[in-house]
């Protein structure tokens, strides 16, 4: 099973990108990649821009990665209650070439953020939109006040209850597939 794994976030500090490569760990037998989304820049998406640029080759690009993949797990960074710009920018370049960006991928869904909302604006609606877009989540999971749950030099959730459910919303991507689940509880 192949898992592409990443933070819809262009910070190179991000801390959605430190959770979705723990989520993507949890899966023992599958081949993870993480993609950073800050190899797929793009101008600012405007029709004008399409009819200059066309079809850029990034964009192309980061759907082939999505299409190569058996499930995805995508860690959403909120800003002002929605999806960060640089994320949005890549998804209507891509959605412009192939509308169902998703591509009828299993997903697990997640976010978080410093504060204690965890990211779940912007969790509530990249989850109520990914079928329009043919993507099939399996779990969603918002993981509020990140410092507190969160050891960053471990690299992982400290929070028993969190973890717990994250493991569960990971283990919903095995399904009907033979990939193993470490032991992380
Ligand atoms: C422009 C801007 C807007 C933000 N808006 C929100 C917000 O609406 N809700 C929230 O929980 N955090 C907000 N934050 C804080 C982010 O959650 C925080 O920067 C977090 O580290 C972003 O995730 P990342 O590190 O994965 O990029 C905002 C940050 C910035 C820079």
């Amino acid at each position: 099973m192949k898992i592409l794994a990443f933070a819809a976030s262009s910070s190179s500090k991000s801390i959605n990108k430190q959770l979705v490569r723990y989520a993507a760990d949890q899966l023992a037998d599958a081949e993870t990649e993480l993609l950073d989304i800050n190899n797929y820049e793009l101008p600012l998406f405007s029709e004008d821009k399409e009819t200059e640029l066309g079809q850029p080759e990034l964009a192309k690009a980061f759907l082939e990665r999505i299409g190569n993949s058996d499930a995805l797990i995508i860690s959403f960074a909120e800003h002002n209650g929605s999806y960060t710009a640089a994320y949005k920018n890549l998804f209507d370049w891509a959605s412009r070439i192939k509308p169902k960006v998703f591509q009828n991928k299993p997903m697990v869904l997640l976010a978080t953020s410093p504060g204690p909302g965890g990211g779940s604006n912007v969790l509530a609606t990249a989850t109520t939109s990914a079928p329009f877009f043919d993507g099939e989540v399996k779990a969603s999971l918002s993981v509020p006040s990140f410092f507190e749950n969160f050891d960053s030099e471990q690299g992982r959730i400290t929070d028993n209850k969190i973890n717990v459910q994250l493991i569960s919303a990971v283990k919903s991507l095995l399904e009907n597939s033979t990939s193993d689940l470490k032991q992380a509880v």
